[in-house]
């Protein structure tokens, strides 16, 4: 029997509580009379509404940008970094401090700037008391080191994950993806960047340097003593978000173009991005790297594990200009105006936003097509994948090495309005369609994380190259995916 409490966890018996607005579905739509209410995916409503018990004046923290760590060697095609998990603190909010996890001891792991061509090698030490999984987001990598939920590194062990690093330039991240796990420990901060820098891009001109900045975005819930509160699925109570480990901060930024690699690092808040006054933004890049062309956009929507890259014309403003970087699903301060870009001085600038980026996904033919659902089991009241829950010992779908295939995604869960967030470990793949409709510009380029809206049915299309073995796909509302909505490929 499932009781009317597990069923509210779930959120489905949604009633009232702060509403997610869900995109209409395609990066385009800023029209808001395309938008409509979805309930929290995975909201729990038998919850008081509390959120934090702690807050930071709005913009009186700087943005701290993450460290990047150097490789310990290199050799002539390959670079060597040692991590290490274990419990630190951090001082999140301003005068308190708060126990976390941390890759290196930092909140937000140290940033990996790897290079398309050269290999990484990155030896990752577990000093918790639990077991962890390391996952590359976005990387297509050999089986053995991509950080399948059941591929464990137990306390007091330590695993060598090793990244080709054949594929495009782009902003990718790395998580632990430990099954049941994997929700709290991102939540309580095993997160980090890995920045695959293309020297293919490096003639195109764009920022770079101190002008190319990533920011990385989460919310969370935290007590009066500092702490943050975990509560799986407790989406409404988790109300500010940090930017880079910080609520509210702002930057001091010139007044010249820069590049900004947002990145929703969220265990189930999705964002709508609006920058000031609706100021306008061109998108350079997607999950896997540059688009065909740039894309200008007043509105930006960014799903949890998904990366999107802007270019910012700072020099259109005065000197002492102040914007707010705006959350238009917010529904509270704390987590609507997300931080403040201060134009603070005047710097030269000989960065372009070339018309042609890279080309545009191409893929053979598709010689094999899957149907997949996303939904609500109403018998269980569980998230799950086709109707099924994740077993580490059933293969779901067994592909051909090299096959190109479409998957079809449909979300069926339209009762209780919950979005889904379909990621294939692996591949990059190209949004073929919407509900039959051409995906907007800022979804031309390659994906490996798309939303997939209730009713809604998403196809995709990926080659399976190269690399053999199991793989997951799941939802990237990560409570969802602890709770079993995931799946595994096998590549044969
Ligand atoms: Cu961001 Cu299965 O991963
Ligand atoms: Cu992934
Ligand atoms: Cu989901």
């Amino acid at each position: 029997m499932v009781s009317r409490r597990r069923l509210i966890e779930l959120g489905g018996l949604a009633a009232g509580g702060a509403l997610l607005v869900s995109s209409s579905g395609t990066a385009t739509s800023a029209a808001p009379s395309t938008h409509h209410d979805h309930v929290i995916p995975g909201h729990r409503h038998d919850l008081p509404f509390v959120g934090s018990a702690v807050a930071a004046t709005p913009f009186s923290v700087e943005m701290p940008l993450p460290s990047t760590i150097a490789p310990t060697k290199s050799d002539s095609d390959t670079d060597y970094y040692y991590l290490h998990m274990r419990r630190t603190t951090a001082e999140i909010i301003p005068g308190l401090t708060t126990p976390v996890l941390g890759f290196n001891g930092s909140f937000i792991g140290p940033t990996i700037r790897a290079r398309t061509g050269r290999t990484a090698v990155v030896v990752q030490t577990n000093m918790l008391d639990e077991p962890t999984a390391v996952h590359l987001h976005g990387a297509h990598a050999p089986a053995a080191s991509d950080g399948h939920p059941m591929d464990l590194i137990q306390p007091g062990s330590q695993k060598t994950y090793i990244y080709p690093n054949r594929q495009r330039g782009a902003t990718l991240w790395y998580h632990d993806h430990a099954h049941h796990m994997e929700a709290e420990h991102v939540y309580r901060g095993l997160a980090g960047l890995y920045l695959l820098e293309d020297p293919a891009e490096a003639q195109l001109g764009l920022p770079n340097g101190q002008f190319d900045v990533p920011i990385m975005l989460r919310d969370a819930q935290f007590a009066a003593d500092g702490s943050m509160i975990w509560t799986l699925g407790d989406f409404q109570n988790r109300n500010t978000v940090l930017v880079n480990g910080r609520p509210q901060p702002y930057l001091r930024v010139a007044a010249r173009k820069y590049r900004l690699r947002l990145v929703n690092a969220s265990n189930l808040r999705a964002y709508q991005l609006r920058l000031g006054n609706g100021e306008e933004v061109v998108q350079i890049a997607s999950d896997g790297g540059l688009l065909p062309a740039p894309y200008r956009t007043d509105t930006i929507p960014l799903w949890p594990g998904e990366r999107v890259e802007v270019v910012v014309d700072f020099s259109k403003f005065p000197i002492g200009t102040q914007l707010v970087l705006e959350n238009t699903y917010g529904d509270q301060d704390s987590n609507r105006s997300l931080m403040r870009f201060d134009v603070t001085w005047s710097a030269t600038d000989d960065s372009t936003v070339p018309a042609q980026l890279a080309p545009a996904p191409e893929l053979p033919p598709a010689t094999y097509y899957r149907t997949i659902s996303l939904g609500l089991n109403p018998a269980t009241f569980q998230f799950q994948i086709d109707g099924k829950s994740f077993d580490p010992n059933r293969v779901d779908a067994y592909v051909r090495r090299g096959a190109t295939e479409i998957w079809q995604v449909t979300n069926l869960d339209t009762a209780f309005g919950i979005p889904h967030d379909f990621h294939i470990h692996l591949v990059q793949f190209k949004v073929l369609d919407r509900n039959g409709a051409p995906p907007g510009p800022g979804e031309s380029g390659w994906k490996d994380t798309v939303v997939v809206n209730p009713g809604e049915t998403v196809r995709l299309q990926a080659t399976f190259a190269d690399y053999k073995g199991r793989f997951v796909y799941h939802c990237h509302l990560i409570d969802h995916s602890s709770e079993g909505m995931m799946a595994q490929m096998e590549v044969l």
